[in-house]
């Protein structure tokens, strides 16, 4: 594991409704991009897909702000380390807290580690000025099996 960090409890990935995050339909506001700090701290949220609720998530890295399932493509279990915190110790990879499996933030495909050949499951979303909002309902394979990167989307 390149990080020396171990997430005490793990959640499995859509289980959670009582983490506090709210429920984010299509042409909700998530946030706005200036709460994002580039490679830093992002922002969870819900939604339904076609299989039950998720967690997901927004970060912004180099300007640009991209939105996945929380969800690493190895095993059903959320990615961040500590709530929030979806970046390597770099900031330059998203990183699975489970065994270190790492990703590219702008296409969300597996770069390293147990997810090889998976990437994860990207969210449709709508820059307005400011405002990032979830365009439509998730329509990429929510199991980490049905997924590959090239079912990885972000911004349209
Ligand atoms: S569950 Fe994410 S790397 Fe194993």
């Amino acid at each position: 594991m390149p990080l020396g960090f171990v997430k005490p409890e793990r959640t499995p990935a859509g289980a959670s409704a009582t983490d506090g995050a709210r429920c984010v339909r299509p042409g909700d506001h998530i946030c706005d991009m200036h709460e994002l700090e580039d490679g830093g701290r992002g922002v969870r949220f819900m939604l339904t897909a076609a299989d039950g609720l998720r967690t997901a998530f927004v970060v912004r890295h180099a300007g640009q702000v991209y939105g996945y399932l929380n969800e690493c493509a190895q095993r059903a279990l959320e990615l961040d380390w500590v709530e929030g915190e979806f970046f390597d110790a770099h900031r330059e990879f998203l990183i699975c807290a489970v065994h270190g499996a790492r990703y590219d933030p702008v296409s969300g495909a597996c770069i390293d580690g147990a997810c090889a050949g998976r990437g994860l499951a990207g969210l449709p979303l709508e820059i307005s000025g400011d405002e990032v909002r979830l365009a439509r309902e998730l329509s990429v394979p929510c199991r980490p099996a049905d997924r590959n990167p090239d079912t990885a989307s972000t911004q349209e």
